[in-house]
């Protein structure tokens, strides 16, 4: 089974628990692992030679969470094969602002080992900080799992 990596850096668990549903989904067809990035280096996912990633990324400030976006850039130095695909998905408890996550978008830009960016991404408001996700969450996580298996074809 190829391997995908899900990384999230959760402070309240809402990006967490997103990661743990969409490794559920896809664990039939992938072998699927999920960590905090505070458990984690770039090299222990390097190691892997993974397949595909997916990054959590929770929105502070206005913007893309800067200490996943490290990660990613180190990442980037560590890899020696590049990874296939890549996506990303955000948790956020505001109204979204497309601009939350040019700075995610950027990283993914810039780096080298990455060899396609999912185009569409999950964005799942919470009801406040600390979630829980508002209404029809669900709902857009499993469409988000079904974009995911496609693109990870
Ligand atoms: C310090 C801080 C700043 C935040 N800033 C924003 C923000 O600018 N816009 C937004 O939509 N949500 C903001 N949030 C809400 C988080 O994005 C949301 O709670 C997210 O789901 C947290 O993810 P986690 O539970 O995985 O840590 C902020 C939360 C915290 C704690």
């Amino acid at each position: 089974m190829k391997k995908i990596w899900i990384i999230h850096n959760s402070m309240h668990g809402n990006s967490e628990k997103i990661s743990q549903q969409l490794a559920e989904g896809l664990k039939d067809s992938y072998d699927v692992s999920v960590d905090s990035i505070k458990n984690i280096s770039p090299e222990d996912i390097a190691k892997d030679e993974p397949y595909g990633l997916i990054i959590a990324v929770r929105i502070v400030a206005f913007g893309s969470d800067k200490e996943i976006r490290k990660f990613t850039n180190n990442l980037d130095k560590a890899i020696t094969k590049p990874i296939s695909k890549v996506a990303y998905f955000s948790t956020h408890a505001l109204g979204w602002k497309k601009f939350f996550i040019k700075g995610m978008k950027k990283t993914l830009e810039k780096i080298g080992c990455v060899e396609e960016v999912c185009p569409e991404y999950l964005e799942v408001k919470m009801q406040g900080p600390e979630g829980p996700a508002v209404e029809g969450a669900d709902a857009k996580i499993e469409n988000f799992i079904s974009t995911l298996k496609e693109f990870m074809k």
